[in-house]
């Protein structure tokens, strides 16, 4: 097996990853993790930042992982939403090299006992990675399945200690016009922002992703450091995020804020509450041909449908 050093698994002939060649990706990630991130273009994830052997890499794909056939690579990171960068799926991929991402910090605000300027390095170094095999289901009705690289935010959590107080987190991704030229046109309210609810934000499958796919975050997916929360329209898991807020308030999302009688605070996973423009009923995985029926809760419903018991679902959409 040969594994080039620099960016490896990128360009066409990698669209489809066959599984013994995936399966030394996993390894050679977890033998080399700071290297690997290093070479793939996010300095500010050096090896320092990621002690070896951190990388959690059960001999399963773990329990909150789906074994359905992963997205290929091309797809991954050539089919995009990151309206900063413009509209069209190919966009994201196309400029959002411009965005500069090193150095980077996180500033956390609000409710908790630890707040102020994190720099990534700081912000990450404590936290082992995993890789979580997730769906990801947009709400334009496609999917994908994507092996992310990241930690679970409940540890992001626990390590800044929110008040009582707090009841939400809030997100905001990086706001700069100059380099990222979605940003100058009224597509959205700028920044991008989103929310959780305390308790969905400390749920385990909610995770912070760093790569995908064994590699550093290409910068269409939301590099260096996103959400990823499985169960909820993909539009709910912001990408390249500066600021995390613990709030009393419920926060608006910049969907929200668009467009409030077509996306909800919660953006559930629900073939029953349809988009007010169209079905949420089916889907249509990115690779495969026809739709497949859209699961609740995108499949996830055994580990989160408690999060919800009681609510009326199809007034809190
Ligand atoms: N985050 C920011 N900052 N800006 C965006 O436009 N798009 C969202 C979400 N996160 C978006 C974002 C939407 S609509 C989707 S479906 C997912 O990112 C897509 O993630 P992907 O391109 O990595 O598949």
């Amino acid at each position: 097996m040969f594994i080039r050093p620099q960016r490896p698994w990128q360009g066409r002939e990698q669209d489809v990853t066959p599984e013994p060649v995936y399966r030394q990706r996993r390894r050679f990630m977890r033998d080399a993790a700071g290297v690997l991130l290093t070479a793939s273009g996010l300095p500010a994830l050096a090896g320092a930042a990621i002690p070896e052997g951190r990388f959690d890499d059960p001999e399963g794909p773990g329990r909150f992982s789906t074994d359905e056939d992963r997205t290929p690579y091309g797809d991954v990171t050539g089919y995009n939403n990151f309206f900063e960068f413009g509209s069209s799926k190919s966009d994201p991929s196309e400029y959002a090299e411009s965005m500069p991402i090193d150095p980077w910090s996180i500033r956390v605000e609000g409710e908790a006992e630890e707040t102020g300027d994190i720099p990534l390095e700081d912000f990450i170094r404590p936290h082992a990675f995993e890789e979580r095999i997730y769906r990801l289901r947009c709400v334009e009705g496609w999917s994908m399945v994507i092996p992310w690289i990241g930690f679970p935010l409940t540890d992001v959590i626990r390590r800044l200690r929110p008040t009582s107080r707090a009841k939400y987190v809030e997100f905001i991704t990086l706001h700069d016009p100059e380099n990222m030229r979605g940003q100058r046109r009224d597509i959205l309210d700028w920044p991008y922002v989103e929310g959780l609810r305390m308790d969905e934000a400390s749920h385990p499958l909610t995770i912070l992703a760093v790569g995908l796919y064994g590699e550093a975050l290409p910068k269409q997916n939301g590099a260096p450091i996103r959400l990823v929360v499985p169960w909820k329209y993909g539009f709910k898991s912001i990408k390249s995020i500066v600021k995390i807020r613990f709030v009393e308030e419920q926060p608006t999302s910049s969907w929200m804020r668009s467009a409030p009688d077509e996306y909800g605070f919660y953006a559930n996973v629900n073939p029953e509450v349809s988009h007010p423009r169209w079905s949420q009923r089916r889907e249509r995985r990115i690779g495969e041909f026809g739709k497949r029926p859209t699961e609740k809760f995108n499949g996830y419903g055994e580990w989160v449908a408690g999060l919800y018991r009681g609510m009326d679902l199809e007034k809190h959409f």
